[in-house]
């Protein structure tokens, strides 16, 4: 944790991640001197609240930066494109949970437990983008697997929540279920199909081979956090009518054999990650219980017996607070410590 309070902004701090965000600066008790909360112009929100005050959400301006530590951005990624560049001309840090700059190289990729080592060198205005959601729960358990006994390919089936498609998706699944139960047909969404008691195999645009952006992010960045840059992926990433919560069903071959309970051995040993897995007691990852959590929960630990060195395994995590705001959070505060480290060191 850093010594001194910091001064920082969270840049769509009224929406799913935004407030996921707020929520995790109230419950790990960072100290904080300043904070500007941002939305857009047309925002509908004109305060949230934090430790119990409400504080005022602005638009952005070319001010917005002016002495500030650090910025959140969580706002999508043209607002990242445009805006990053402005907070980082002002001394000001960012960390974005948007797409807009995980895939490119110079730009450090981090999950705080599994590659933290990707900050080194980190100056204040400096930038670090926080993958996507699936990709933090994945990396999360794999790691520990992938350094003891290497993982050559994973098969990843990604359950997608509402919720990851922001606050209007939570909104959606919301009137159409309460439609439905009503016998009534919900209101189409234009950028969707009927969530609500459906499940719908397309997240993301559609991109090379038929593959959406969502399944190919599941690839490339847990190759750049494993450091594994001949990991095979592949992954099919289905949106499912539940609102919080993506799961994620694995399957993979090792380079060495793992034999389950030594995956398990290693899994409980990892941080941020808890096993339940006792299927014949009905103890298993689900949704339901990790919901307002930052766990990464993982069970169903079984040997693959259609390969050699293959495991099955399930994991659930909290998309909002897992998969971004606790890690843009951890992240955060890695690099406002070496900021600090530096700075007190004698020349
Ligand atoms: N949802 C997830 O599970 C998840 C997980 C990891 C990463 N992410 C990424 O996080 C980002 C935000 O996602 P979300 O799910 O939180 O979306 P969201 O619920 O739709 O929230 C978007 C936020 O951006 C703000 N915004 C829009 N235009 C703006 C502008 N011009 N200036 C300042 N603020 C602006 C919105 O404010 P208004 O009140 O004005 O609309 C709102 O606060 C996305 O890039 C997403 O890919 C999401």
């Amino acid at each position: 944790m850093p010594v001194r309070p910091l001064k920082l902004a969270v840049v769509g701090a009224t929406g799913a991640v935004g407030r996921a965000i707020l929520e995790e600066l109230e419950d790990r008790e960072v100290p904080l001197s300043v904070v500007r909360l941002f939305a857009s112009p047309a925002s509908g929100y004109r305060t949230a609240s934090l430790r119990g005050d409400e504080l005022e959400v602005e638009p952005l301006g070319d001010k917005s930066f002016r002495g500030l530590d650090l910025a959140f951005f969580a706002a999508g990624p043209s607002v990242a494109r445009q805006w990053a560049p402005k907070a980082r001309a002002e001394g000001c840090t960012v960390v974005d949970v948007s797409p807009a700059f995980r895939g490119e190289p110079d730009i450090p990729l981090v999950v705080a437990q599994v590659n933290p080592q990707a900050l080194s060198g980190i100056e204040s205005g400096g930038l670090v983008a926080s993958p996507s959601g699936a990709a933090v729960a994945l990396s999360l358990v794999l790691a520990p697997l992938h350094r003891f006994a290497g993982i050559d390919r994973v098969v990843a089936t990604v359950l997608h929540s509402a919720s990851g498609a922001g606050r209007e998706g939570v909104r959606q699944l919301e009137s159409e279920v309460v439609a439905l139960l009503n016998g009534e047909e919900p209101e189409p969404s234009e950028s969707s199909h009927r969530m609500g008691f459906n499940l719908v195999p397309q997240v993301g645009e559609v991109v090379a081979g038929g593959y959406t952006s969502e399944e190919v992010a599941v690839g490339a960045e847990l190759r750049r956090l494993l450091d594994a840059p001949d990991l095979r992926a592949t992954a099919t990433v289905v949106r499912v009518p539940i609102f919080y919560t993506h799961s994620v069903a694995v399957n993979l071959q090792t380079s060495r054999k793992l034999a389950p309970d030594e995956a398990r051995a290693l899994l409980r040993e990892a941080a941020g990650v808890k096993v339940l897995d006792a299927p014949g007691e009905r103890v298993y990852p689900m949704p339901m219980l990790v919901v307002n959590d930052d766990a990464v929960l993982v069970g169903r630990i079984r040997e693959d017996p259609s390969q050699e060195r293959g495991l099955d395994l399930f994991i659930a995590a909290d998309n909002l607070r897992r998969g971004a705001a606790a890690n843009a959070i951890e992240v955060a505060l890695l690099v406002q410590e070496q900021i600090e480290q530096r700075a007190a060191k004698p020349l």
